[in-house]
């Protein structure tokens, strides 16, 4: 069987070479009245009509025609004259390449996006699952974007790593042991001399520690890949499985650090908007009709595309952790204890739903909080002349909370040695992180973005799982 040249649907419904002959390939979608087809074939969340009539089609044919059936058809383009499109295709050949019955879970209804999650492999021939990947996409390539048109160098970290780079400890411990019968040393212990990397080996939390020892030779680099934390968090924030942006830029201080934050998040924010017209349109729609199942008071004042390019317009708001914690006790969930988290006083870690109410009640627009209590903040953040405090960033979003968390690196080798002292991280296990200060030591900073949370900030979902293909989160590693 000769193989025919397919026209994509989404080339088609902007042509208008009427009269010529076009092949459409891609599934129903539905079959209506026995004689309208709409095909989509993921290259844009809109269906192409293409229309059959009794003398191409037998009956038997027609029947196959079921949603989720895969099909070539081969006709004529001409201009329609049904509503809400330009063109449709009248079909002189239909071929079935693929049967789908009615038990295909996505047939045209709706559906909650619970039983989508559970039905993930099948989700992407969805509209919402569409949009949300095309979004995805689109954000990945502006970031590779944007830093390779600064000159950064995009670096692969490894995944499997023998440190701890948060001090964190919720790793995910990678072994090839045999668990029911693990080599024991003298004392009882499982002997990890005997694995595979001769000690203990765990999947990543972050590229940054290795990207720091790349950005002291490249000036600028970035990582893009995987991180893992084993933390327990059953949130719509978070996952056990995600991505992380993480710069990491030599000679920069917490401003440089800032600015860059701010002008990548802007960038690739605008970069969906101007790519992503049609898909940002249909989830603005989605959003509008998720919020009308809530109380009037929990609705957002802005629709999807205003809340973007209210991103995109306004500074985002920049003060200390020190500030925002004078804010947060004289604020009115504060006095009148309706945070679960009642801030009293200064040090303590911030919740997200503090976070929220700097970004959604108080400022309205983003905000960058600095200089954190080092008690609450990693090891390896530039100390500052206080004692108390480091020079940490977070960018807190509206809808998210914590979207990007940062610093100034402590570049100077004898205060990084107190503090990992302090904080008991075993500094010959790391000498060679800190063989970078010994060495042509100098100022520098980074942040990490979780592409996720940026996924959900520009699709408007509500669930971080509902913005990667296939989430790993507690209980759950399905697909
Ligand atoms: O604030 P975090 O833990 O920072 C770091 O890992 C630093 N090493 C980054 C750096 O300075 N290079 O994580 C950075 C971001 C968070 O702001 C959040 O957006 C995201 O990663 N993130 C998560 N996203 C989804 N699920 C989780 N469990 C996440 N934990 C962090
Ligand atoms: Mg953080």
């Amino acid at each position: 069987m000769e193989s025919i040249k397919r026209t994509k649907v989404k080339d088609l419904l902007q042509s208008t070479a009427y009269g010529t002959e076009v092949t459409v390939k891609g599934w129903v979608r539905t079959f209506r009245n026995n004689q309208f087809i709409a095909i989509n074939d993921g290259s844009t969340i809109n269906n192409i009509q293409a229309v059959v009539d009794f003398n191409v089609a037998d009956e038997t044919l027609l029947k196959r025609l079921t949603t989720g059936a895969a099909v070539s058809v081969t006709g004529e383009l001409i201009e329609s004259l049904g509503k809400g499109q330009k063109v449709e295709v009248k079909v002189k050949h239909l071929e079935i390449l693929g049967d789908s019955d009615e038990t295909f879970p996505m047939q045209p209804k709706k559906h909650s996006l619970e039983f989508l999650r559970e039905k993930a492999h099948l989700r992407f021939r969805t509209n919402t699952f569409n949009a949300v990947f095309k979004v995805r996409h689109a954000l990945a390539y502006a970031i590779h974007k944007f830093f390779n048109d600064k000159g950064f160098v995009y670096l692969h970290t490894p995944i499997i790593t023998a440190s701890d780079a948060e001090g964190a400890g919720e790793m995910f411990r990678v072994t090839a042991l045999d668990f029911n019968n693990p080599p024991r040393t003298e004392t009882g212990e499982v002997d990890f001399k005997q694995d595979f990397f001769g000690k203990t080996t765990n999947l990543t939390v972050s590229g940054q520690l290795e990207a720091e020892l790349a950005a002291m030779a490249f000036g600028e680099v970035y990582t893009f890949g995987p991180t893992f934390r084993a933390e327990n968090s059953n949130t719509t924030r978070h996952l056990a499985e995600f991505w992380m942006i993480e710069p990491e830029v030599a000679f920069n201080d917490l401003t440089d650090n800032m600015n860059l934050a701010e002008e990548l998040l802007k960038y690739v924010i605008k970069h969906a908007m101007d790519n992503c017209a049609d898909e940002i349109e249909f989830l603005k729609n989605r959003l509008l009709e998720e919020e009308k199942t809530k109380p009037m008071d929990e609705r957002s004042e802005l629709d999807l595309t205003a809340k973007l390019n209210f991103c995109l317009e306004n500074n985002f708001e920049r003060l200390t952790y020190t500030e925002a914690i004078e804010i947060l006790k004289n604020s009115n969930p504060n006095k009148k204890k309706k945070f679960k988290y009642i801030i009293n006083e200064w040090g303590a870690d911030l919740q997200s739903e503090h976070e929220r109410y700097l970004v959604e009640k108080h400022f309205k627009k983003p905000v960058i909080l600095t200089d954190y209590p080092k008690e609450i903040k990693a090891f390896y953040m530039r100390q500052n002349d206080d004692g108390k405090t480091v020079r940490a960033i977070d960018i807190l979003f509206p809808g998210i909370g914590e979207i990007i968390g940062g610093s100034q690196r402590e570049e100077r080798l004898e205060y990084l040695e107190k503090r990992m002292a302090e904080m008991h991280i075993p500094a010959d296990e790391l000498y060679w992180y800190l063989d970078t200060r010994r060495f042509g030591t100098a100022p520098h900073a980074g942040f990490g973005l979780g592409f996720e949370r940026l996924v959900l900030f520009v699709t408007g979902m509500t669930n971080i799982r509902d913005v990667i293909p296939f989430p790993r989160a507690p209980k759950t590693a399905e697909f």
